[in-house]
Formats: C-alpha cells, structure tokens, sequence
C-alpha cells in the first residue's frame, strides 16, 4: 500500500519533522511491511529533510505553483521541489480549491509537476452525497478537466486521490464506509478507463484520503481494492502514524 502523510500546516517545528521522519524510515525498514511510505511536509521543512534523504521514505510536495519560475515571488514551483529531493506532488487538495485553484490552474500544476519529473497525486471529491447521485458527475468532471490536457502518457502517470469533502478533518466514525469506498474506487477506475489509452488504467494507483484513523484503516483496505490512503491529522502524531502503518502490514 502506498501512504501518504499530508502534514498541511500542522507540523511547524523541525525538531517534530525529523521525528516523524524517523518513525517513517523505522516503519520502512520492517522486514514484513509491504507499505511505501510518502511525506507530504510544508516545504521548507520538505527541504531540510529531503535533500540528503538515502532512505525509503519519499517526500511530496503539498501543492506546486502553476508558473514555471521567473519573476515570481513566493512561488515554488516543481522544478524546486524536485530539486531538493521530492519525488511526488500532491495536486487540488481540497484545501487549494477552496483557496482558489480552478480546474484550469490544476491542469496546469499537473502538468509542471510532470516536466519537472514529479508524480502527481491528483486529489478529486465530492463536497455532498446528494441522493440523486450527481457527487458521480462531479468526480468525473474533476478528474476528465484535471487529465485530458495531458498526454496519454501521462496521464497514465497520475495518482488519483479519491478525498470526499465531507470526509476530511473528522474522525473514523465520520469517514467514508467500506461498500460505499469500493463503490467509489471502482467508479474512478472506470472514469480513468474512458480516459487512458488502451489498458494502461489498469496500473493507475487510486487512493482514499478523509478520516483515515488506526480504527478503520484495515477495513478500508480490506474491502474496497484502494491502493493506499492520503492521511491527514492521524499523521503527523508519531505514535499514531506507527499505529495506521502496522496496521497494514
Ligand atoms: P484528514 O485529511 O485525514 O485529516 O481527514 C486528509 C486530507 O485532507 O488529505
């Protein structure tokens, strides 16, 4: 399973960061886990960590800047992030969207995230469960505008994070359940079927983000053939982060 720890803005101290960061590399080095971990730190804290990183533990960016440098400031854009260690960046989190980032400017990230060699995990939800269903409609105009200005190619190369907006910020007893998660995931799998070339979708990795918690990690896993979970809160406290990784192993 790949998990991924989006830290947003609850980690602030480095001393808290290379904690995390050492639990992280432990769990990797587990003989029976059969877990990838990422760590989605804020990005000065991302750089200190990242840039002389030989371990397991990959580092992804929470967001990337939809320009490509220049006369710029306080944008980091991809390219940055890859050059000091980041391997993935995490595209139209919900929190983004609702600081601004339109489908167009997603598409956009996208695709820098992609020249600068970062994988993309593409974060896609519904804000309701309507009763007449139309939350399908929304996930696939999401996920349709985000990839087709790609190439096939890379399109093939995208993350979706599956992260309905009712889901996130709660607790376990709040999160999604496993029928409706496997309903959803197979959903998207058909979505990216429509928009991959050939079979290539079949290698598409989809993820579940909102509410992930020790107590419903296993289940989640268990029922819905997601490949692996974007943790917010439960992943920035060591011991609970240790706990929802062995959880899976
Ligand atoms: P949460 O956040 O685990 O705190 O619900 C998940 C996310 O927003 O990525």
């Amino acid at each position: 399973m790949l998990i991924v720890a989006n830290w947003k803005a609850y980690v602030e101290e480095l001393a808290k960061a290379k904690k995390l960061f050492a639990v992280s590399k432990k769990l990797t080095k587990e003989k029976e886990t059969r877990n990838d971990i990422v760590l989605a730190p804020p990005a000065p804290l991302l750089g200190a960590l990242a840039v002389k990183n030989k371990s397991k533990v990959a580092f992804s960016a929470q967001d990337v800047s939809a320009t490509s440098g220049g006369a710029q400031t306080g944008e980091i854009t991809a390219q940055a992030y890859s050059a000091v260690g980041a391997a993935y960046a995490i595209i139209g989190h919900s929190e983004r969207r609702a600081a601004g980032d339109t489908d167009a400017v997603i598409a956009e990230k996208l695709s820098h995230a992609l020249a600068s060699g970062l994988i993309p995990i593409l974060c896609i939800g519904e804000s309701e469960r309507d009763l007449e269903g139309r939350y399908l409609a929304v996930l696939r105009e999401e996920l349709t505008r985000a990839i087709e200005p790609l190439s096939p190619k890379e399109r093939a190369k995208v993350i979706v994070a599956y992260e309905p907006l009712w889901a996130i910020g709660k607790d376990a007893e709040h999160s999604i359940g496993q029928n409706d998660l496997a309903e959803m995931i197979l959903y998207i799998r058909k979505v990216l079927a429509e928009l991959l070339p050939g079979k290539s979708s079949r290698n598409s990795l989809v993820l579940y983000g909102g509410s992930v918690e020790p107590s419903n990690i296993r289940g989640l896993a268990g029922a819905s053939g997601v490949d692996g979970f974007l943790i917010g809160h439960a992943s920035v406290d060591p011991r609970t982060f240790s706990m929802l990784v062995k959880q899976l192993s």
